[in-house]
């Protein structure tokens, strides 16, 4: 997997609504490389990133000393349709996820887990991106509150229902 940012990833990241102090969740980060991208955009927010790959997360890990040492970044090796909050974590402003099967439509079922453990990992209004849309589209939550927001610079999402 690659580690340095690709103009298609770079693009997805500015695409996010992302300002000072919000905590990201990346879904499938593979090897960091987009979640390094979001913590030098959030000032002191905080990004978890997370993957089922042992491997992926070793090589975030590997590949993002200062950050994870800034405390803006961390990353945890869980499938999204197991990830819970642990004990004292704050839950996210927004989740993203780039080609990341379980939230690609060809599996219903581990999509809805999937969409259930996002929707209880975020904060009330909080906000789920897949890419797919142009460039990326919002994905609504079950819980009440969410808003269709233009993207930065004016970009608009294609919303879809869960
Ligand atoms: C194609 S890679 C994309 C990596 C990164 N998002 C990117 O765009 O560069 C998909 C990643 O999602 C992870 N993944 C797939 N299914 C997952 C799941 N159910 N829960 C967590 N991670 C998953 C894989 O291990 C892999 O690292």
């Amino acid at each position: 997997m690659a580690t340095e940012i690709s103009p298609r990833l770079t693009a997805i990241v500015e695409a996010l609504p992302l300002r000072p102090g919000l905590r990201v969740l990346e879904i499938g980060c593979g090897p960091g490389v987009a979640a390094r991208a979001v913590a030098r955009r959030i000032g002191g927010g905080h990004v978890l990133g997370i993957d089922r790959s042992a491997k992926a997360i070793a090589q975030a890990v590997a590949g993002s000393g200062a950050e994870i040492a800034a405390g803006r970044l961390r990353f945890r090796r869980v499938a999204v349709e197991d990830f819970e909050l642990q004990e004292g974590e704050q839950p996210y402003d927004i989740a993203f996820a780039v080609r990341v099967g379980a939230l690609d439509g060809r599996h219903p079922e581990l999509e809805r887990a999937a969409l259930d453990r996002i929707a209880r990992a975020l904060v009330k209004g909080g906000r789920l991106f897949l890419d797919g849309g142009d460039p990326l589209r919002e994905r609504a939550l079950r819980s009440p509150g969410d808003c269709a927001a233009p993207l930065r610079d004016g970009r608009m999402l294609r919303r879809t229902q869960t």
